[in-house]
């Protein structure tokens, strides 16, 4: 019986395999879909270099987090709603594998849920950097198609200009960078839990570029936003995959084991003991926000927070950012946070190795005992551990990885680990459900 059982069980998957194979495959598997989020400090990854040390990669990391908080709040004094000078190029601290043209051509983005659009290097390159697998061609797809300048598509791309009735995006980097090219649409495929199978999405609006320049940290085929605008990934699978993604991101990306990003139906956080809280979208609409009300501390004391007088409520008051590894507070509340978190805490405290943590203790993460720290988003409590709230710096030391800032607020990945993080953005809401994410 049981022989027969996975023989045919063996058929129907040939079966659906031989069937669906090239075309549009969402409904065969029910709008699932998993992706990995591949750490760029892990050993999968293409930006991944071995020589580096721990210390050094933390303090990367915690660059790129200061370099996304300064971008954060010049967006912010921006006046257009898509301002030109993006990101940094070294911003992300996640790469997704997915595939490209009707040859499945497997391409690696930095996944970035603040940008809105997907581009990536495309022969021919009049100047590409160096990307150490093939480049995607054009000319080898059967399903590439450029969009003409008449279309309502290329009306909407920011900067977008018009050359021999294709038309053209820039993207413009504070750091001088540049990507720019035809805007076009294509076939993406992205994966299942099994890395074998994919499914596939046709005409994906994304900007194939022939010109790369200014981009320092190499070997990454371009940007995949996840942010809400209308040309990031998200958006526009957003129709087939009932607009929804979540998210679970595992304690310690050197381990086996894998975050993952999740789209369609299995990206529905309901299990019990999820909280969830209304997802803004900040002044512009072009950024995921969330809205913080105060912190607790070790289950007393509760410090609310004094809302900043131009951000109205109906916006929110921090990004919520898969790709800055720190998070950021007012003053006030950080200040205040701070002394309670310390006064808690009877580790030795010592000199930071690193000048923009402030607060660290010779101990290991495993050992050091602090405060629960609790959020109290609108409707939703998240409680943060060690994991989520101080980081191992070096072998003996371990800092307070929340920080104060003056301009933007975020609330960044390191307080999301083991949590499974749920956009909604047919309901409007974000969803948190603690979990071990290297079970998900
Ligand atoms: C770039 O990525 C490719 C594909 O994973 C890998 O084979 C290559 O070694 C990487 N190059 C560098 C410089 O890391
Ligand atoms: C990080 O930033 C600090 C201060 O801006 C700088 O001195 C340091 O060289 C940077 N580290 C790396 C690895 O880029
Ligand atoms: C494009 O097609 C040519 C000829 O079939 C092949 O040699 C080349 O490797 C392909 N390049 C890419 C990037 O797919
Ligand atoms: C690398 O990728 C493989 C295949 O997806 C996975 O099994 C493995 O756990 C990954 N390793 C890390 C360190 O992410």
């Amino acid at each position: 019986m049981k022989g027969y059982h996975n023989l045919l069980v063996a058929l129907l998957v040939t079966l659906s395999i031989i069937c669906f194979c090239d075309i549009y495959l969402t409904e065969a598997h029910n709008g699932e879909i998993s992706v990995e989020l591949i750490h760029r400090d892990s050993p999968n990854s293409t930006l991944y270099i071995p020589n580096e040390t721990p210390f050094q990669r933390l303090t990367n990391t915690i660059n790129r987090s200061f370099k996304r908080i300064n971008h954060f709040y010049r967006r912010k004094l921006e006046e257009t709603p898509y301002p030109q000078e993006e990101i940094t190029d070294a911003n992300g601290d996640f790469i997704i594998k997915f595939a490209i043209g009707s040859n499945h051509l497997f391409q690696m983005g930095l996944a970035d849920t603040i940008s809105n659009m997907i581009w990536l290097q495309c022969q021919s390159c009049s100047s590409c950097y160096k990307q150490d697998f093939p480049i995607f061609d054009p000319a080898n797809s059967t399903t590439y198609e450029n969009v003409p300048c008449s279309a309502d598509a290329c009306g909407s791309i920011p900067n977008q200009y018009c050359t021999e009735n294709v038309c053209q995006y820039q993207m413009k980097y504070v750091s001088g960078a540049i990507s720019a090219g035809d805007v076009a649409r294509e076939t993406f495929s992205l994966g299942t839990n099994d890395p074998n199978k994919f499914i596939s999405f046709p005409k994906v609006v994304f900007g194939c570029g022939h010109v790369n320049s200014g981009i320092t940290s190499t070997n990454f085929s371009g940007i995949v936003g996840l942010g809400p605008g209308l040309f990031s990934l998200t958006t526009q699978l957003g129709n087939s995959l009932f607009n929804k993604f979540s998210y679970c991101l595992v304690r310690a990306y050197e381990s086996n084991h894998v975050s993952k990003l999740n789209f369609g139906d299995h990206a529905i956080v309901s299990d019990p003991g999820t909280v969830s809280t209304p997802l803004k979208y900040g002044p512009k609409g072009d950024l995921y926000y969330l809205n913080l009300e105060g912190i607790s501390i070790g289950g007393g004391k509760r410090i609310n927070l004094e809302v900043e007088a131009d951000l109205a409520n109906d916006q929110g008051n921090i990004i919520i950012d898969l790709a800055t590894t720190l998070t950021f507070l007012p003053l006030g509340l950080y200040g205040a946070l701070e002394s309670e978190v310390t006064s808690r805490i009877i580790s030795e405290r010592v000199p930071s190795p690193i000048e923009s943590l402030k607060v660290c203790y010779k101990s290991t993460l495993d050992s050091i005992e602090v405060p629960i720290v609790t959020a109290h988003f609108t409707g939703a409590n998240v409680m943060l551990n060690r994991d989520n709230t101080f980081i191992t710096v070096k072998d003996d030391v371990v800092c307070f990885a929340i920080v104060p800032s003056t301009g933007s607020f975020v609330y960044g990945n390191l307080a999301m680990r083991n949590y499974l993080i749920g956009i909604d953005r047919d309901k409007n809401t974000v969803s948190f459900f603690p979990t071990d994410c290297s079970k998900h």
